[in-house]
Formats: C-alpha cells, structure tokens, sequence
C-alpha cells in the first residue's frame, strides 16, 4: 500500500495554483452536488480558545463521480501572524479511492484550502460583479486576500485599482510588496489601516480579517457593488440589510456557522427568504445573477468541504501528470504476514 506525497513546492513547480482549474473544478463540484453525487457530512470542531477562536476542524467528502473521498485537516490559529511571524491558517489533506478504500495521496492543503475561497469568490463575481469593475477594495491583508485579489482579477481584467485597509501599515505594506508583481497592471493603494479608505466607491469589496467585528460599514457600499465576504463577523448588520441580493455557497451551512450572516439568522434578523439562491443554482442557470447595474449585492462562502476536496484532486492528478511529489510506502504486506512477525510481536 502506498501513497503519493505532496509538499506544496510540489505543487507549486506542477502549477496548481491555477485560478481557472480551480473555478472550473468548483463549478463541476457544485453541479455534482446539485445532482446529488457528493456526500457532505457536517464538519468537526474542535476549538481551543473561544477568546482567539484556535481550533482545529476535519473536513470530510467524496466525490462520488470521482470514487474519491478526502478530508481536510485544517488549522485556524489567527494569533499565529502577530504572536509567532507564521500564518494563520494550515492545512493537510488526505485523497482515498473508494474502491478498495486505500489512500492515493497525503498532500499540503494550505494551497488547495486558500485557492478554494479565492476560487469560489471568483465564481460568485462572474454572475455577480459588475463587468465593468475598475476598483477593489479589501479589508485584511492576509492569506485568503492575496488569493482573493488573484482571482477576482481573473475573473474581471477589468480592475485597475487596488486599495487595502489591515490591521497594520506593515501588513499592508507586505501585501502590496507581494502582490505588486503578480498583478502588474494595478495600482496598489494602502489605506492606513481606515477600512473607510479602502472601501468607499469600490466595485468590489472583500473583507477578509481575523478579526470578529463590524469593520464594514454599509454606507461605504454603493450602488451596483458586490461584496464578498470571507471571514466571521466583519461587517455591520446593515450591510445585508441595504443588499438587493443575498447569495451563498451554501445557506444551510452558513445557518450553522458564525459569520455575519449566522448571527443574524440566530437573533431572528434574517431567514431562508432573504437569501436570493445558493452558488451551485447560479451556476446550474436555475437562478439569475445580477440583473443591474445598481444591484448591491452581498456573497458569504463558509467553505464547502467538498469543493476543497475536488481541488485537491485536481491538484494531485496535475501533479502526478508530471511526476511531481514521491511514493511513499505505507505497508508492504498485511500485519501478519511480515517476515519475522514472531519476533515483534509484545505481549
Ligand atoms: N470563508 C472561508 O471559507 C474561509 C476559509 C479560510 C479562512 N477564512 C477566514 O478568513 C479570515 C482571514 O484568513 P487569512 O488566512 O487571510 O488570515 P491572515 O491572518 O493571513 O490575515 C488576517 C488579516 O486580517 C487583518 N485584520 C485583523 N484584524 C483587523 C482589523 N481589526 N481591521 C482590519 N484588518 C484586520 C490583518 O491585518 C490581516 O491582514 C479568517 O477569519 C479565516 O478564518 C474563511
């Protein structure tokens, strides 16, 4: 029995961080849930500070289509950037064939984890943004922005101007110094840490903090914008409240969670009435997008274990198409069967 593995090197020289495989990979995914070909148990918490929100969840799917069932270890520990110089967020994957049950890969999941949010916030701005938008503007400067800001620019070639509000002037400053050269037709703007200066007149707004306040203020948000929103509690209540249209990756799942709109929906401020459509029926046409230009609207991900899973895969068959990662062994025979058993065996 063996696998492959994969570090996230590997993936990167096998050019996985691919934002159109990765939107393509998520819009089948969808459709494949839609069909109902996708089994998707809830996820486990495990947390270990409710003041700093630490924890560790597994993220279990498969694929059936695929015959793949996979799982998601991830770490969310937001203190890491401040307190050890680290990031936040890291994650590991494990891929299994559904035929004998056996693992096919262990691979770094960070890439496919942070590719995934960008993936589908990218998706939700092809049905949703404007297609003439110039201006983004985030607040947080972190992982899931930098992604963010990749994607978003794919999807609308459009956007000219970057603006970026964090908690810090450093964090800005590094964000800019790393993203400048990938997107060398956009100006980067940092904001000073005023969430007001990046926003305000954006055509796309992104919030992606580790913070759990209203940083978003719903008067910064103007007509014809669209909103997407990545971390827990970022942005005031009204913000939803003025939107025309409320989209989700999966409103069942956000109704368990702890983001804006999860709060809202726990204090009776929001139903299943207000939510316009999930993701998978803009993509399946069930549901229309944006139908015009003066349309604010608002599109919360809490992250579909089975969407990570699918880009994971992708990932390890794209890697494995060019020998990339090693074949490790896991046994070589059943545990009776190994030569000189007698001899290991402790009573
Ligand atoms: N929706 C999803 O599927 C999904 C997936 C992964 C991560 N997340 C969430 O996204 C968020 C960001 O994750 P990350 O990996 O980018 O984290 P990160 O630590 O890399 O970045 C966090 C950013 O938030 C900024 N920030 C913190 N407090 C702030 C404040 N008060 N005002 C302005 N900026 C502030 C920091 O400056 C930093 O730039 C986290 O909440 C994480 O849990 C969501």
């Amino acid at each position: 029995m063996s696998f492959t593995y994969l570090s996230q090197e590997d993936l990167l020289a096998a050019g996985c961080l691919d934002i159109r495989m990765a939107m393509d990979v998520a819009e089948n995914a969808l459709l494949a849930f839609k069909d109902h070909r996708v089994l998707f148990p809830e996820k486990i918490v495990q947390i270990f500070s409710q003041a700093s929100q630490e924890r560790i969840n597994c993220l279990p799917a498969t694929l059936l289509d695929e015959q793949i069932c996979g799982v998601k270890w991830v770490s969310v520990f937001p203190n890491n950037p401040a307190r050890h110089g680290v990031q936040n967020l890291s994650a590991i994957f494990v891929l299994s064939e559904i035929e004998k049950g056996f693992p096919v890969a262990v691979m770094e999941g960070t890439l496919a984890s942070n590719l995934r949010v960008a993936a589908m916030g990218a998706l939700a701005a092809r049905h949703l943004a404007r297609r003439d938008s110039e201006v983004i503007g985030f607040i947080g400067a972190g992982e899931q922005a930098r992604m963010h800001l990749l994607s978003m620019k794919a999807v609308c070639p459009g956007l000219k101007v970057c603006r970026v509000a964090a908690k810090t002037v450093a964090d800005e400053e590094q964000f800019i110094a790393e993203m400048a050269p990938l997107v060398p037709d956009m100006q980067i703007v940092a904001a000073g840490t005023h969430g007001r200066a990046a926003m305000i007149g954006a055509d796309i707004l992104v919030t992606a903090t580790s913070a759990q306040a209203p940083l978003l203020k719903a008067e910064w948000m103007k007509p014809g914008a669209f909103y997407s929103h990545i971390g827990g509690w970022e942005d005031e209540y009204a913000v939803a409240q003025q939107c025309d249209k409320i989209i989700c990756d999966d409103w069942d799942t956000v109704t368990h969670r702890t983001q804006t709109l999860s709060r809202m929906y726990a204090e009776g401020l929001l139903s299943g009435n207000d939510i316009h459509a999930d993701l998978h029926e803009l993509v399946s046409g069930h549901k229309p997008g944006r139908e015009s230009d003066t349309e604010r609207i608002y599109f919360n991900a809490v992250g579909l274990a089975y969407i990570d899973v699918a880009i994971g895969l992708a990932m390890y068959r794209r890697a494995r198409a060019v020998d990339a990662g090693r074949t490790l062994n896991l046994q070589e025979c059943m545990i009776f069967e190994h030569p000189g058993i007698a001899d290991r065996v402790r009573l």
